[in-house]
């Protein structure tokens, strides 16, 4: 009788330091891992020419040729191998750079076990590797969703996770967020990844409509219906035949139109305004809102049997606050855009930069970045955007968070240094990584610190 074993996962870990390195595969290989170790680059090159990997973690502070054109040319050599970069704090812009090079995810330093882990794990079973050597289905791209969603975090991974499992079905599909998350950018993803990818989508924006030409909007009405209805005119709904129709907005829609729309989700059929006629289509329904929907039902604006109609199939992006470390991929993609679109010649970000982005709120989320960078780029020229090209209302929200408030005189130095600390900790919800990042020091510094204060205070 045969048993099959199941095949750990391979780590190939390019790292010159041996301590660093010994750390790595420690952790790796007590979560079953089977680890290789190389100190150089062309010590990597001979690893990879003699046996295959699922994983290869690289060092960006790796001394010999350029790590991106390593990136580039591994990635076509072996693509069956997920690259992770190991970046310092300080080369961040380099790590955006090898993700752009094809590297799958990168950590910044100093790396958890359990990011280590998670990362390695996840990356084993990434497209690149389920995709190998397996034909995709039939009824789906084979590329992996959606390279328009730009950003790396855990958020976005299980954004992505959850459009790959719910592009394939024709139930409503419901996404939330604030404004400017990516709720369109999500809703077309959905259906550039469905079956019905080559069929049409069609956005209306429920909110942006006058009332009284909503139901026209959607459903289509005949010649002479109402005044001004001087020709037939075909609605979203029968555009949509076949493919996605996206209700942006949705809870801005008035009751007698969400009725009409639940009588349309009950019976698959429309009736253009003025027609006595039906007609059958085939519309898979996606809806967005930056509202609570709950809340609205609860609080009688929204039907709440259409609402149990609609969201069947939820999906909620997160802020952009809580997911600070895509703000450095979707502002270094920006300017990248922006730097073309304007003819500047910016090719990064600087640190302090990057690190004054990701302390800031962004309220308006992604779209408040976006126009944050465009308008920098276009007042602004250079190699590098600083923090001086940024509007002074995000450099001052972190100097706000970062300077000693007035009163702190009569105090000891590390009382102070312990209250600004403290207080960006507060002030980033308790978040140690993005209080670090506002000031500068690394979270391994605050941790430290936290045990001297303890132990002065003691
Ligand atoms: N993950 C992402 N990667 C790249 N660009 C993004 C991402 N998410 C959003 N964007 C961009 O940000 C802008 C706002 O996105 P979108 O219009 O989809 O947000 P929204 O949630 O629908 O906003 P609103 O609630 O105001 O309608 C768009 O230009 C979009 O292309
Ligand atoms: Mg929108």
């Amino acid at each position: 009788m045969s048993v099959s074993v199941p095949r750990r996962n391979h780590v190939l870990i390019v790292e010159d330091k041996p301590s660093l390195a010994s750390v790595y595969r420690t952790h790796l290989e007590k979560d079953g891992f089977a680890c290789q170790l190389a100190a150089s680059q062309s010590a990597a090159i001979s690893h990879l020419e003699n046996s295959p990997f699922d994983a290869i973690i690289l060092s960006l502070e790796l001394s010999g040729p350029d790590c991106i054109s390593l990136i580039e040319t591994w990635t076509l050599a072996n693509p069956a191998a997920s690259i992770i970069v190991i970046a310092a704090n300080a080369s961040i812009n380099d790590a955006v750079d090898a993700v752009r090079a094809g590297a799958w995810d990168y950590l910044v330093k100093p790396v958890s076990r359990n990011r280590l882990i998670t990362t390695l794990t996840n990356a084993c079973r990434s497209p690149v590797q389920q995709g190998a050597g397996v034909a995709a289905s039939p009824s789906r791209p084979a590329t992996p969703v959606p390279d328009t969603m730009i950003g790396s975090s855990r958020a976005m991974a299980d954004t992505r996770r959850q459009i790959e499992a719910i592009a394939s079905s024709s139930a409503p599909a419901f996404i939330t967020g604030e404004s400017g998350t990516g709720k369109e950018l999500c809703a077309q993803a959905i259906h550039d990844f469905s079956p019905r990818a080559n069929q049409p989508f069609i956005a209306l924006n429920c909110g942006a409509i006058p009332h009284d030409l909503m139901e026209s909007e959607i459903f289509g009405h005949l010649k002479g219906a109402f005044t001004g209805a001087i020709s037939d005119r075909e609605g979203a709904a029968a555009a949509a035949d076949g493919g996605t129709l996206f209700l942006d907005e949705i809870c801005e829609m008035e009751p007698s139109l969400q009725i009409k729309l639940l009588r349309f989700l009950q019976t698959g059929t429309i009736q253009p305004v003025g027609s006595p006629h039906t007609r059958k289509v085939d519309i898979r329904i996606v809806c967005a809102t930056n509202r609570t929907p709950q809340t609205e039902v609860a609080e009688g604006r929204f039907r709440e049997d259409l609402y149990f109609r609609l969201h069947v199939l939820p999906i909620h992006l997160k802020p952009l606050r809580e997911r600070d470390r895509d703000v450095a991929e979707l502002a270094s993609c920006f300017l990248d855009t922006y730097t073309h679109e304007e003819a500047r010649s910016f090719s990064r970000i600087d640190h302090e930069t990057i690190s004054t982005l990701m302390a800031y709120d962004w309220p308006g989320n992604i779209r408040e970045l976006q126009n944050v960078i465009r308008q920098s780029v276009v007042l602004h020229d250079g190699e590098a955007l600083e923090t001086h090209m940024l509007p002074d209302h995000i450099v001052n929200a972190k100097a706000r968070c970062s300077s000693p408030a007035p009163g702190q005189t009569g105090r000891l130095l590390w009382q102070i240094e312990r209250d600004v600390i403290e207080a960006a900790i507060s002030g980033f919800a308790g978040s140690i990584p993005k209080a670090a990042d506002a000031l500068g020091i690394s979270p391994s510094t605050i941790y430290r610190k936290r045990e001297t204060w303890a132990e002065k205070s003691a």
